[in-house]
């Protein structure tokens, strides 16, 4: 388990481009984030409405890019609160285990690209609040 991270250990993270005048090309590779990828999802069609989050992982990293759009990512480490508006494709928000996070505010047409660190895993999840702060405080 690695429960004991704060939201200090969240961090955006640059993702390089290479740029002409042909446009951009960001590429993510090696060492640009500190896990290797088994699993690429996203969502779209999200209304601007929507609250998406409101859990924790256990043991799961996850690098956030808003590929298209923006959106406020809040998180929590039960003593504290941050809220982070991604809004550039090549600046993606790497969310370490251990970290509460909602994620609402969606501007329209809006694509959250997720790159994350193990394979779909409920057992992997905290959805309840009240169960975040114990595992926070054991
Ligand atoms: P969830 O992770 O709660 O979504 P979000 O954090 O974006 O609000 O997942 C929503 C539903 O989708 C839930 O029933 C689990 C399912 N799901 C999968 O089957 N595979 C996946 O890789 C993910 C991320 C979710």
């Amino acid at each position: 388990l690695n429960m004991n991270s704060k939201i200090e250990d969240v961090e955006i993270i640059e993702i390089p481009r290479v740029h002409d005048e042909r446009g951009l090309l960001a590429v993510i590779e090696g060492n640009t984030i500190p896990f290797d990828i088994k699993r690429v999802y996203y969502l779209y069609d999200v209304p601007s409405d929507a609250f998406r989050g409101g859990h924790a992982h256990k043991e799961l990293n996850q690098l956030i890019i808003p590929l298209s759009g923006s959106f406020d990512v809040h998180i929590k480490d039960g003593d504290n609160t941050r809220i982070i508006n991604l809004n550039k494709p090549h600046k993606g928000l790497l969310i370490v285990p251990g970290i509460w996070r909602e994620i609402d505010n969606f501007s329209s047409g809006c694509v959250c690209l997720v790159l994350a660190s193990a394979e779909y895993n409920e057992e992997d999840y905290i959805r309840k609040y009240s169960d975040f702060l114990a595992f926070k405080n054991s």
